[in-house]
């Protein structure tokens, strides 16, 4: 699959996210020379920043297995305790969307976490007892958009906790260039950098748009990819000049038109344009926020000036 390929597999070839890396080179050497199993990790932060990709880098970095599942695919205690007592020494399990694991599964977790091993009850009724399994020692990695989510008792079991931050033009510019490299299609640096600046601080909408800039590039040009050709492209597709897509539109025109850009509860906005709460609180509102275009009030969420200029409206005078 294309996708997994442009994943960077180590440390050195992961662009941007210097602190995080910075942190995790140190503990991931520090276990290695104790033999030991890194501690815990927690990644959280905006979807599309890389949390995956991190799992899979720290696996190859420390040179085990990695396990891949998420917190809406572990249904029953039985199917966790299957998983964990089927790693090797060191390995990773990775665990997406881990906020989203049913509080019963959890409390499976939380003996494996700490002591690396399975509270097991073996029988029924007056004669049931519980029975201890030792797990091999292992790295949990959680994925997260929301720590705040997360169970004190879950977030508290984990060693290292590491925050995911929107990519500067930079680094993003530099995933377009590598990515474009590995496609190995020719491209200009105002090219790459017009792409990342419509990314919305994102890999994974950098990468997407960069392929879709390469088939307009194929059918429509030489293959080459240009400023001018990237434009118009990215015109056609209807990334506007922010990266904003039409439900970031659709949620600012309709705060402003409906709501007289606020305040407006969450609930309210989503009844209002469609889309779940949960999916406008951690996809399209850090974004909107990061840029300045929406605040939280205690009262709900307001619109800013810069936003109405954006699409167009006249911002209301204060009387
Ligand atoms: N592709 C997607 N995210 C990346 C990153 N952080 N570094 C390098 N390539 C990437």
């Amino acid at each position: 699959q294309m996708e997994l390929s442009l994943r960077p597999q180590t440390l050195d070839s992961y662009i941007g996210q210097h602190k995080v890396k910075e942190n995790l080179r140190i503990f991931i050497e520090a276990a290695k020379m104790r033999e030991e199993s890194l501690d815990h990790v927690l990644l959280y932060g905006p979807p599309g920043l890389g949390k995956t990709t991190l799992a899979a880098v720290i696996s190859t970095e420390m040179g085990v297995n990695i396990r891949m599942t998420s917190g809406p695919a572990i249904e029953r205690p039985g199917d966790l305790a299957a998983i964990l007592s089927s790693l090797e020494p060191g390995d990773v399990l990775f665990i997406d969307e881990i906020h989203r694991l049913p509080r019963a599964i959890e409390e499976v977790l939380y003996p494996a976490m700490e002591d690396f091993c399975l509270d097991i009850v073996v029988g029924k009724g007056p004669t049931a007892r519980s029975v201890r399994l030792d797990l091999p020692p292992f790295t949990l990695v959680g994925a997260t958009t929301r720590s705040g989510a997360l169970s004190a008792p879950l977030r508290d079991r984990f060693g290292v906790l590491l925050r995911l931050d929107y990519y500067d033009e930079q680094s993003l510019s530099e995933i377009v260039t590598r990515s474009a490299d590995l496609f190995e299609i020719e491209i200009d640096a105002t090219a790459a950098n017009e792409m990342a600046r419509r990314s919305r601080g994102t890999p994974r909408i950098a990468n997407r748009l960069l392929r879709r800039v390469r088939d307009y590039a194929q059918v429509i040009g030489d293959g080459d990819i240009t400023l001018q050709l990237s434009q118009t492209a990215l015109g056609l597709l209807q990334v506007d000049p922010l990266g904003l897509d039409h439900i970031d539109r659709k949620l600012i025109e309709n705060m402003i038109e409906r709501f007289r850009g606020g305040p407006v509860g969450l609930d309210t906005i989503s009844a209002s344009i469609g889309e779940e709460s949960m999916t406008i609180e951690d996809v399209y509102e850090p974004y909107l926020m990061q840029i300045g275009f929406i605040q939280r009030t205690p009262r709900g969420r307001i619109v800013s000036a810069l936003a109405y200029e954006h699409f167009g409206y006249a911002y209301p005078s204060e009387t």
